[in-house]
């Protein structure tokens, strides 16, 4: 397969960049999302670089392609099928006790969408949506199992969708005699409840997908634990760099880096507030984003948001 059809990947050089930090002489950097691979190879590439680079990947499709395509700088690398969640177990079975930067490239690669089951309402597929096979539940399990109440709270939190009572209301109802199997099940549920025009229906499903493959892949709960213990396994001077592509991990983020810098914390008494140490430095001020030439050569990127910090 042509590198660019597994993926292309997003703000890569401003990624690298923040990434690496000149001063720490021994460089072992985690690429946790190591997709096609597109991030770690620039990092080989960079001629100074002699560290390592821990290449980890929920999806077994995403290392094997990038085990082939980096076969070059296969001593710099130690590729891992693992979640990015469990950085610290990762960090210390590679054998390393802190890290000096880890980047995180959110989301699911070009080859997972079109390629995997159940992540596109474009073809009939499966609807499972694990990233990683291990897991337990599929996105049809949970259309089949969760309540009523469940799956509002789902669509709504996940998805953005408003009035999520009624979409919850007739996954319940077509459940009852038919369950959810494949990707056209919930396209045609839609079809069935709402009378909408194309481009509403494809923003509609988009939303509705998100919100499944959130919840089967854990996607907002591995992000705050990641986040944490990168922290805690960084070197002082070390980077977190995290892209992402929508606002609920970009507010984790967010919000994760702006507790991180904070010189006071609120008490119970409203006139004193305690002195604490912070622990980050962000280094983006503002997320950066793709320039316009980046986003009319890959129209996915639109969205990213990539955010940077330094350990103190
Ligand atoms: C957008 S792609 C990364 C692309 C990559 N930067 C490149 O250059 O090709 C995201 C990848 O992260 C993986 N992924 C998502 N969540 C993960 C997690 N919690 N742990 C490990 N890998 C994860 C997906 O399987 C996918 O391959």
């Amino acid at each position: 397969m042509a590198d660019e059809n597994f993926h292309i990947p997003v703000l890569s050089n401003k990624a690298i960049e923040y990434l690496i930090n000149e001063k720490i002489p021994e460089q072992v950097l985690v690429d946790g999302t190591l997709g096609g691979g597109g991030y770690t190879k620039l990092i080989c590439e960079i001629p100074s670089f002699k560290g390592k680079v821990i290449a980890v990947d929920k999806d077994e499709n995403a290392l094997d392609f990038s085990r082939e395509r980096l076969s070059a700088y296969s001593d710099r690398i130690e590729f891992v099928n693992g979640n990015f969640a469990d950085l610290k177990q990762i960090i210390s079975d590679s054998g390393y006790e802190r890290i000096s930067g880890i980047v995180l490239d959110l989301g699911l690669s070009s080859y997972q969408l079109n390629a995997e089951d159940g992540f596109s309402f474009m073809n009939d597929t499966p609807l499972d949506m694990r990233a990683y096979k291990g897991d337990t539940a599929t996105a049809a399990d949970i259309l089949n199992s969760y309540s009523k109440e469940d799956l509002s709270v789902l669509f709504e939190k996940f998805g953005d969708i408003g009035n999520a009572e009624r979409l919850s209301e007739a996954v319940y109802k077509r459940r009852k005699s038919q369950k959810y199997k494949t990707t056209f099940d919930m396209v045609n549920t839609v079809k069935e409840e709402y009378e909408i025009g194309k481009k509403n229906l494809i923003d509609f499903l988009a939303k509705i997908f998100q919100s499944l493959r959130i919840e089967v892949n854990n996607e907002l709960k591995n992000l705050e634990r990641v986040l944490i213990d990168a922290t805690e396994s960084l070197v002082p001077g070390g980077r977190i760099v995290i892209v992402s592509y929508h606002s609920l991990e970009d507010r984790i983020v967010k919000n994760y880096f702006r507790d991180s810098v904070k010189k006071f914390e609120k008490t119970d008494d409203p006139f004193f507030d305690k002195e604490i140490e912070p622990v980050l430095k962000i280094l983006t001020k503002k997320p950066i984003v793709p320039e316009r030439e980046e986003i009319r050569s890959n129209p996915r990127s639109r969205s990213a948001k990539l955010r940077a910090a330094e350990k103190i």
